[in-house]
Parts: C-alpha cells; structure tokens; sequence
C-alpha cells in the first residue's frame, strides 16, 4: 500500500480531547474535524474506545464514536462491505503516513499505535471526513460512462459477447468510484481541474475495452489532450492504494496504447 503524508499545515490544531474508555483494550482514535458553519480552521479530536466493545474495522469504531460519543461527527457510509466506495478516507496508525482507503474493509489491528483518519487528500471538505466529489463526478460524467451504439441490436436478444471479450472486462468493472486512487495521485492534487485522474481514466477504459461499445474512436477523441490523459506519469500510488486491487495504472497506459495505434 502506498503511503503518503497530508501535506504539513500549520493551521490543523489540537482539538478536543473526548472522555477516556474504561478497559484493557482501549485505542485511541485522531480524527479531522472541519464544520464550514464553525467559521474555525480544522481540528484534530481524540477519541479512546474499548475494542472489546467495537467491531473489528474502522468504520465500526467511527460509527460507536457516531453513536455513542459525539453524534457530530460527520462520514460517508453505506454498504459496510467495500461496495458502495462512499467510505473512503485517509486512515494511518500514527508513525507512519496514512494510505486512501475504506474504513469498512480496514482492520483496527492493522494499526500498530493510535489510528489517525483524515478524509481523501487534497479535496474540498464538505464536513468532516467528508470529501466535496462533485468536480469527480462531472470528470465521469464527461467521459460518459455508458453503452453507446449506432448499430441496433440483434432481434430478441441482449448484444451478445463471447467469453474471451467479457474477460477484457476483469480488473476494470469492479471499480466501485471510490476515489481513493485519484486522491493518492500527486498529478491529480496539482492540475485536478484539467486532468481526470485514475478512477475516471479507468472507466473512461472499461467503455473502450467492452467490445459491444461503437464508439471507440469518438472515446479516445475526447481523451487526446496533455492534460486530461497525458498528466499521469506513472507515479503509481493509485494501483497501490487501491482497496480493491485494481490497477489504474495499467488502464491508463493501454488508453496511451490505443493512441499510439492509431496513429499508425
Ligand atoms: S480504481 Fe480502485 S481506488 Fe480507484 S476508484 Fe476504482 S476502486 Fe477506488
Ligand atoms: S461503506 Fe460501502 S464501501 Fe465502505
């Protein structure tokens, strides 16, 4: 898993410390806070918790913190098992940088010291470990994640693929949008505005590669341009940050492929 500290900010203070847990086994949980209604820069609250009294992932300590300490506290949820990509954040032990993951699918074990939780980096914060995904989903939208055809399909049946093109499919339809790679991405946190990151590049992939899409030609068209493909400089930390094992990476460079090609 790639590491990577939050940038240093001086304007990050100490916030309010929490009642102590009672117990053996209690972990102590630093947690961003940012309200836009506060009028206050950020701050980093601490939690204590009795993991005899927690489930064993992040998300279930969050959640007792939600439910238990301090109902302010403000994160995305849904699936609670790596699905639905809305509980992506930030999640490091203390010592070491932290890594853009899900908080549903990451052990508090994994984490040797206190766990620090930040939301995605470099990303406008809504609330809290809330990430502002608006700009993202207008970046997917552009590459219009859907079917498009010209020819109409066959009469009294779905359009069909053979098993060797569906398998083209592996590694890319399992992206659940969570933005943990795009956030991991130093090209995408400086020209974020202009080019589309991995999450989006390896959708913009998965159309191209589905063998029933008719418009290959027009999808790479819409990519050809220095700064919405051509800014990944395979850095890499998104397919090692990646909490579903994808490799955007490599998405990205068989787009770069495909335009080498057809160039002839
Ligand atoms: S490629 Fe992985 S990290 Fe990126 S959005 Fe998809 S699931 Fe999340
Ligand atoms: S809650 Fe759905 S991926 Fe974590």
């Amino acid at each position: 898993m790639a590491e990577f500290r939050l940038p240093a900010n001086s304007k990050i203070r100490e916030g309010k410390k929490w009642p102590k847990a009672e117990g053996k086994n209690v972990k102590t949980f630093k947690i961003y806070r940012w309200s836009p209604d506060s009028g206050e820069t950020p701050q980093v609250d601490t939690y204590e918790i009795n993991l005899d009294e927690c489930g064993p992932m992040v998300l279930d300590a969050l959640i007792k913190i939600k439910n238990e300490i301090d109902p302010t506290l403000t994160f995305r949820r849904s699936c609670r098992e790596g699905i639905c990509g809305s509980c992506a954040m930030n999640i490091g032990d203390g010592k070491k940088g932290g890594t853009n993951t899900l908080a549903c699918t990451k052990y508090i074990s994994d984490m040797g010291s206190d766990v620090v939780i930040n939301p995605l980096p470099h990303m406008e914060v809504v609330k809290d470990l809330v990430p502002d995904l608006n700009k993202a989903y207008a970046q997917l939208a552009s590459i219009e994640p859907w079917m498009k055809t010209q020819t109409p399909p066959p009469p009294d049946q779905e359009r069909l693929q053979s098993p060797e093109e569906r398998k083209k499919l592996d590694g890319l339809y399992e992206c659940i949008l969570c933005f943990s790679c795009s956030t991991s991405c130093p090209s995408y946190w400086w020209n974020g505005d202009r080019y589309l990151g991995p999450a989006v590049l390896l959708q913009a992939y998965r159309w191209i590669a589905d063998s029933r899409d008719e418009y290959t030609g027009e999808r790479l068209d819409n990519l050809e341009d220095p700064f919405r493909l051509y800014r990944c400089h395979t850095i890499m930390n998104c397919s090692n940050t990646c909490p579903k094992g994808l490799n955007p990476a490599k998405a990205i460079a068989e787009i770069k492929k495909l335009m080498i090609e057809r160039q002839g």
